[in-house]
């Protein structure tokens, strides 16, 4: 939606009082940033313009406290190559206010009409435990429910599977050591930090870009900081024990898990960056 279309009391109203009504509380970072505004400033909001008067002008600057200094776009094109999925990590925690600092950076993602649709529950120490030991009792006890690949789409996920699963040295016909590498999904492949993506349940198709967006950025600013990234749609294999025991609402859709923490150095899959497509197979460009 392109944002000169809405402005009424109504349509703001209904934009952004249920994260609040839902106790979709951001996390707080730091005084002044987007994410600490206060529950006054949403009441304003909802009676009011959103820019006009609901929101002070310095959360429309740029923050000049996380922007890197002397970065360039080098920098960037460095991080986009870096980032890869991730599928062994180490156990060593993950800074606090690096994960600060990176969400501080996400939440600048674009998003339609200024939603921001992203919900992010992370998750760690017992809470993570408790999580990841329902989920691993789930998967022995029945497969995931996740929505099959369309059928011209389905030889994808067999070579990325080949790729994977040669580079952790599993051979094809050894099933037990497949099942012990799939499992480690449901482990946030012992990552000690785990999330679960989710969005508002009424929200389309093109709230779910911005939360892909929101995620991009997310995960370039972990690698940025030399944390190990994977998502993972297999956390939404078993929802009810999902949103069991992270409290997340039936308003929430869950869109997928990511696993953060620090790389395994020796695990060899960690090393792999699977190919892509020509972009002539993606991207068409007309002229005339
Ligand atoms: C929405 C989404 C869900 C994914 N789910 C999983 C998953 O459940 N398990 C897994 O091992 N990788 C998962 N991945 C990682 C992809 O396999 C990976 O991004 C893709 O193969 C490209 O590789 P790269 O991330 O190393 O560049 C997921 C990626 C995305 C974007």
């Amino acid at each position: 939606m392109f944002p000169g279309l809405f402005r009424e009391e109504r349509e703001v109203e209904t934009v952004i009082t249920p994260r609040i009504q839902r106790g979709l509380a951001w996390t707080r970072l730091r005084p002044g940033s987007r994410s600490s505004l206060s529950l006054d400033l949403i009441a304003e909001v909802s009676n009011a313009g959103v820019k006009q008067k609901g929101i002070p002008e310095e959360t429309w600057e740029p923050n000049s406290e996380t922007a890197p200094a002397g970065s360039s776009m080098f920098d960037l094109e460095q991080t986009i190559r870096e980032r890869h999925s991730i599928r062994l990590f180490l156990s060593q925690p993950v800074p606090p206010e690096l994960i600060n600092e990176a969400l501080a950076l996400a939440v600048l993602a674009p998003s339609n009409s200024n939603i921001q649709p992203w919900h992010l529950v992370l998750v760690s120490g017992p809470a993570r435990e408790r999580l990841v030991q329902a989920l691993l009792e789930a998967a022995q006890k029945g497969p995931p429910n996740i929505p099959p690949l369309p059928e011209s789409f389905k030889h994808f996920r067999s070579e990325l599977g080949a790729q994977v699963y040669g580079a952790m040295g599993i051979p094809r016909e050894d099933k037990a050591g497949h099942q012990a590498a799939v499992l480690r999904n449901w482990e946030f492949f012992r990552a000690p930090l785990g999330g679960v993506v989710c969005m508002h349940r009424d929200l389309g198709l093109a709230d779910a870009v911005g939360v892909g967006m929101f995620l991009q950025t997310f995960l370039l600013a972990l690698t940025a900081r030399g944390l190990g990234t994977c998502l993972e749609v297999s956390i939404t294999g078993y929802p009810e024990i999902v949103r069991a025991q992270l409290a997340i609402p039936a308003e929430l859709s869950i869109l997928c898990g990511v696993a953060i923490g620090y790389p395994d150095p020796d695990f060899p899959a960690n090393k792999l960056h699977v190919g892509r497509e020509p972009l002539r197979e993606n991207i068409v460009f007309l002229d005339n």
